[in-house]
């Protein structure tokens, strides 16, 4: 949660790159902004306010300050509402120290009623706003910059990703913990930032640093060392994605265009990985793992419903395995055996997961990350990684990684039970096209039209198709605003019928014409008894259609795949909800892309 950036070494450009920079990490929150910058003065120029990247850029308008170093900031809340004077930068007393923050200062309170003792004067509710006056003090006692910077972090606990300018500086300082932190290096110019796309339209080497970890950028380029002043040889690293792929390419919202952009993000987590005619599946990241005796899954959000799906294909194979929800996973029975503990995350910086993974290092499990940020904190904490290559996703809803973790999934199932499962290979192999089709055709639009004013809504499903049902919920939910649950669809009748009214349309998935498809039949006939408006999300080869209001159809194809198509209908569903309600479809209230607090 919340983008910090700093840049250095772009003369008169600095406030346009830190600005331009904060609007690619709008994702990570978006409550409030600002910009700090300095160059010859005695003080540095703060910017900031409530809202959104599109009102500080107004605000800066008819008020531009000018530096040549600076650090800039993107908000979401957590001590203290989204106002003018809880925006960062936060400065100390005297205005000659600008500190931006994502994470959580977990000891701030008994820091401020330190600093505020020894007379420090504070501005804002944030945890941030002790870091300028932890420098401040150290200052005043003589440090010099750089080593007032290295006191500061000596006295906080918590997690964080801090930049600071100082007035008349020549340097930005950052360090990390438990935050994500980047730096980008380019001729002349030297970038941090919490993500990489902050800063790639100029540069594609970055450095990742790791936790306790601080740097100095600076006109000669940049250096990292351990919070102790202990040089650190750092590897710089080139992303494989162009700035292009962050935006919006026409499309009205990032979430729609990246629905659209599945077909390529699938062919890219399936190329040169799957070989169908020896029946196998190639991963490189894993060279022949022995099968494990069991396997758990930690995720949170729709990553969570991702390893649902995953323990499924996994307990296929014969091996036992389970989802767990990773905030819970400390509660859980320890890995027995051989087990391998699985982190499913998207950002690979979700703070639940890790945490989750961390408690199953301790427990003496061996580790596996599923992730689509190359160099994220995950992949570099776990013993392996798989990458899913759906390429960035700015938008907060997950879509297309949903489908690619679903994808990359079958690969590594497939991949542990030495694949054989020819039928499946082939049905992985047609996925991209399928998805084109599904995408081409969808009626969802029209058919979401029809339920803009239900009450709720409800979403079954059984076997592969129930974590489905549970993202369709989700992602209606978060970009709606719209009450809405989903159900194993079995459970449907031990509680939840009971809401189940003429304005609440539920949502039926059933895809092939084996039992569970035949049971989720029946369910659906309970609720159309109950005279509840039904959509059903099929293949055709059941009979739902005959009880069915509308219909949005996906093609024929194996299990593990159609749940990969109906899932297409379910965001389109979603996406043309929120679309016609009006709704900030990218930036939904109150949500964020990265959780990176517990
Ligand atoms: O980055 P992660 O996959 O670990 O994120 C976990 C959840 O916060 C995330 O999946 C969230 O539920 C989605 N953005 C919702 O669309």
């Amino acid at each position: 949660m919340c983008g910090i950036i700093g840049a250095i070494g772009r003369g008169e450009d600095t406030l346009d790159t830190l600005v331009h920079g904060l609007s690619k990490l709008e994702y990570r929150g978006y409550d409030s902004a600002g910009v700090a910058l300095t160059g010859d003065g005695e003080r540095i120029e703060i910017r900031k306010t409530a809202g959104e990247i599109d009102d500080l850029r107004a605000a800066l308008e008819t008020n531009r300050p000018s530096g040549r170093a600076g650090v800039g900031h993107t908000r979401w809340s957590t001590h203290g509402p989204p106002t003018d004077e809880n925006a960062h930068p936060h400065a100390d007393c005297t205005g000659e120290v600008a500190v931006v923050h994502n994470g959580i200062i977990e000891n701030y309170q008994s820091l401020r009623d330190e600093l505020v003792t020894a007379g420090h004067t504070f501005h804002s509710d944030t945890d941030t706003e002790v870091v300028p006056h932890l420098i401040e003090s150290a200052l005043a006692d003589g440090a010099d910059p750089e080593s007032a910077f290295r006191a500061a972090m000596e006295r906080i606990e918590g997690s964080y990703a801090i930049a600071a300018v100082f007035a008349g500086g020549d340097a930005v300082y950052c360090a990390r913990e438990d935050s994500p932190l980047v730096l980008g290096v380019d001729d002349g110019a030297t970038y941090l930032a919490s993500d990489v796309p902050a800063f790639r339209e100029f540069t594609d080497r970055v450095i990742y640093l790791d936790d306790g970890e601080v740097a100095r950028i600076d006109d000669d380029g940049w250096a990292v060392t351990t919070l102790a002043s202990e040089p650190v040889e750092k590897a710089v690293h080139t992303v494989e994605w162009d700035a292009e792929e962050t935006g919006k390419s026409g499309y009205d919202h990032y979430m729609l265009k990246e629905i659209h952009e599945q077909p390529r993000a699938l062919r890219q987590c399936l190329r040169g990985r799957v070989d169908e005619l020896g029946g196998t599946v190639e991963l490189d990241e894993l060279d022949a793992p022995p099968r494990p005796t069991a396997v758990q899954f930690v995720a949170c959000g729709t990553s969570y419903h991702a390893a649902l799906y995953g323990a499924q294909l996994f307990q296929d194979a014969g091996i036992p395995a389970q989802a767990f929800l990773a905030s819970e996973y400390v509660t859980s029975p320890p890995p027995a055996g051989d087990a391998l503990v699985v982190g499913v995350t998207q950002s690979g910086e979700t703070a639940d997961t890790l945490s989750a993974l961390r408690e199953a290092k301790g427990r003496g499990a061996r580790t596996l990350a599923l992730t689509n940020v190359v160099g994220s904190t995950v992949s570099r904490e776990c013993d392996r990684v798989i990458y899913i290559r759906a390429g960035p996703e700015i938008g907060v809803a997950a879509s297309k990684t949903f489908a690619s973790q679903l994808a990359a999934l079958n690969l590594f199932a497939l991949a542990t039970a030495n694949g054989g499962d020819r039928e499946a290979l082939g049905a992985l192999r047609d996925l991209p096209s399928e998805v084109q089709a599904v995408i081409d055709d969808s009626t969802a639009a029209e058919v979401a039209e029809h339920y803009l004013d239900a009450e709720g809504y409800f979403f079954i499903g059984r076997g592969l198709n129930y974590p489905v049902a549970l993202e369709g919920a989700l992602k209606l939910k978060e970009i709606t605003y719209r009450h809405a649950e989903g159900f194993a669809a079995g459970e449907l009748k031990h509680g939840p019928l009971a809401l189940v009214t003429r304005n609440t349309p539920v949502i039926a998935i059933a895809t092939g014409d084996d039992e569970l498809a035949r049971k989720t039949v029946g369910n659906v006939k309970e609720v159309e008894a109950r005279n509840a408006p039904v959509i059903a999300v099929t293949d055709g080869q059941s009979d739902i259609e005959r009880y069915a209001d509308h219909v949005l159809p996906i093609p024929g194809t194996h299990p593990r795949t159609a749940a990969v198509l109906a899932n297409v209908q379910l965001q389109l569903f979603a996406y043309h909800t929120a679309a016609q309600l009006g709704r900030s479809i990218d930036k939904p209230r109150n949500l964020a892309k990265s959780v990176t607090v517990e």
